[in-house]
């Protein structure tokens, strides 16, 4: 059975502090549906992923978010556009949570991902290359709707605000969406 309230654990692919992807997990935090509740994930205190140091022990920073992961009912990505890819912070984050055999997090995982760029792309690049590492880790990334957000600094005030009433609803229906497709797999 579907628990009541649906958890999800968001992430950025931006340490910046002015990040505007974050922005957008901030506002999808705020526009989130009632029975959702998204919590923030900061990747800035994981390590680099070594083979070394997992075959010893889990880093305390990556047990708790692997263990974050395993707990959420979905996670919803959000991923800046690099060099035509993810940043290599998200890519070593999901490295870190790819591991573990049949009790890896991002198994079976559902997941929602978004991103925004200053450019005209909308992160495209980048997304298709996350969901293509997402298929190596066996993850249940919703296809639809995507939401590419370009020229994403014109979408927010100087505070940090969300100014422009579609990316609102781009944003609400990629959660509305998300609400379903974690329904489908908990029939
Ligand atoms: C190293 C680097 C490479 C970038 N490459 C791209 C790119 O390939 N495509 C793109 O649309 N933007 C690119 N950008 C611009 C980012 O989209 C922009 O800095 C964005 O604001 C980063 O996301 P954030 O605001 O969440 O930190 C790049 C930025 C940096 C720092």
């Amino acid at each position: 059975m579907l628990k009541q309230q649906i958890n999800v654990l968001g992430f950025a692919g931006s340490l910046r502090k002015d990040s505007f992807n974050r922005a957008l997990l901030r506002e999808a935090i705020n526009l989130s549906p009632e029975e959702m509740k998204i919590t923030d994930f900061d990747l800035t205190e994981i390590p680099m992923f070594n083979e070394d140091v997992e075959k010893a022990e889990d880093p305390d920073i990556v047990t708790t978010f692997k263990d974050a992961i395993r707990e959420a009912d979905a996670l919803l990505i959000v991923t800046p556009e690099y060099n035509n890819a993810i940043p290599g912070v998200l890519k070593n984050a999901l490295d870190w949570a790819s591991r573990g055999g049949k009790e890896a997090p991002l198994l079976k995982k559902p997941i929602a991902i978004m991103g925004g760029t200053p450019g005209r792309a909308g992160t495209a690049q980048a997304q298709a290359q996350l969901r293509q590492t997402l298929i190596t880790t066996r993850s249940l990334v919703m296809v639809e709707p995507q939401v590419l957000i370009s020229e994403v600094h014109r979408k927010f005030d100087e505070q940090g605000h969300l100014t422009d009433e579609k990316t609102g609803q781009y944003i609400q229906r990629l959660l509305n969406g998300l609400e379903d497709w974690i329904k489908h797999f908990n029939k």
